[in-house]
């Protein structure tokens, strides 16, 4: 029998919902906001507003494209955090309010946990392989950077952490300091691949157990420009592409040296990348030929469901809705961290 979940996602500047049957997804609709850009960053009070603004029409075409109706849900699984509280309480509160008018039960889910488990995602169309537990997770996105021991959707120990920068922010601070624009990871990740990755060396942490640091990395980057900006006004113009594709190389080197210890030290022979970062072309490769010489199954997710997408909410809430975990109408929305 169907299981019809509706997934709704509004924790940083994606306001996304979906409509999933059991793990395949019926629809998969996400208004991202623009407004942002002009900036060079999200702008909380701007998130917040356009969430409301999208929120609706944004879940009445999940449901149109879904070919179902709203009586037809049987839950509703939203993300409870972590992520900004202002566009947070969008989602929650229109999740709370939805599920009482349509009477069904609410499933809050961790922002992270999702990006983890959207490797279970389906597409109606061709069955894909998921991976088995135990697996290892690299999750990398705009907010943050873990490594996570994934033992059941329910059981994950998170092996290491960064302690400063995440990988996606050090991506858009790299091309903030460049003036290449926001959200700068695909456009580094474009002039990466007509750009030579050695042609520029930096300094790679030292960071103890599976932790991870990119503050001084991206100091370091900002110190070097200075220097050359000094003899060479057009330097930035002229090397962008070296300088995107050797910045994107450290980022991934740094990356995978740990992930590459951890999945060695844990035995495990499974290995996903999630989140945003899990887009990058560089990394998607290095994971890759990774897997064929370390003899690991890797798994990478569809474009789709690599930066933010309800999808990925949804699957995690059907998860929590075989375990029968629901969420109550008192629950509040965090903002870092877990519940
Ligand atoms: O997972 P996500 O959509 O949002 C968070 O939960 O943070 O990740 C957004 C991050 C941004 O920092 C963006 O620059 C980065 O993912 N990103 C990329 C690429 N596509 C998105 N970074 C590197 N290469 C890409 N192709
Ligand atoms: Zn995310």
């Amino acid at each position: 029998m169907s299981v019809y979940i509706l997934g709704i996602e509004s924790s940083c500047d994606d306001t996304s919902a979906a409509v999933m049957d059991g793990t395949t997804v019926l629809s998969n609709v996400t208004a991202s906001q623009e407004v942002h850009r002009q900036y060079g960053g999200v702008v909380p009070e701007l998130a917040s507003r356009a969430h409301e603004q999208n929120i609706i029409p944004v879940i009445d075409k999940a449901i149109h494209d879904a070919n179902i109706e709203k009586n037809n849900l049987n839950a509703i699984a939203f993300t409870l955090g972590p992520g900004l509280l202002g566009s947070l309480l969008v989602g929650v509160s229109f999740s709370k309010a939805l599920a009482i008018g349509l009477d069904i039960p609410l499933i809050e889910v961790d922002h992270i946990k999702a990006h983890i488990l959207a490797h279970f995602a389906q597409r109606k169309d061709h069955e894909k392989n998921v991976p088995e537990f135990p697996y290892i997770c690299l999750v990398v996105s705009g907010g943050h950077t873990q490594i996570v021991l994934v033992k059941s959707p329910s059981d994950m120990q998170i092996l290491g952490s960064t302690i400063d920068d995440a990988a996606g922010e050090t991506f858009d601070k790299v091309a903030k300091i460049m003036d290449l624009g926001y959200p700068g990871g695909p456009v580094i990740d474009r002039l990466a691949k007509v750009g030579d990755p050695n042609a520029f060396k930096f300094a790679k942490p030292h960071v103890d157990g599976y932790n991870y640091s990119f503050s001084g990395l991206k100091t370091s980057f900002l110190y070097f420009l200075r220097d050359q900006l000094v003899s060479d006004n057009d330097f930035i113009e002229k090397h962008k592409a070296d300088l995107a594709a050797s910045m994107q190389k450290t980022i991934i080197d740094i990356l995978t040296k740990q992930l590459v210890r951890a999945v060695k030290d844990y035995k495990v022979t499974q290995v996903a990348i999630s989140g945003g970062v899990s887009a990058n072309s560089g990394l998607r490769n290095a994971i890759t030929d990774l897997g064929k010489k370390y003899g690991w199954k890797v798994f990478i997710p569809d474009f789709e469901f690599t930066t933010d997408n309800a999808a990925m909410i949804g699957v995690a809430g059907y998860f929590k809705y075989l375990d029968g975990e629901f969420a109550n109408q008192t629950d509040a929305p965090y903002s870092r961290g877990a519940k």
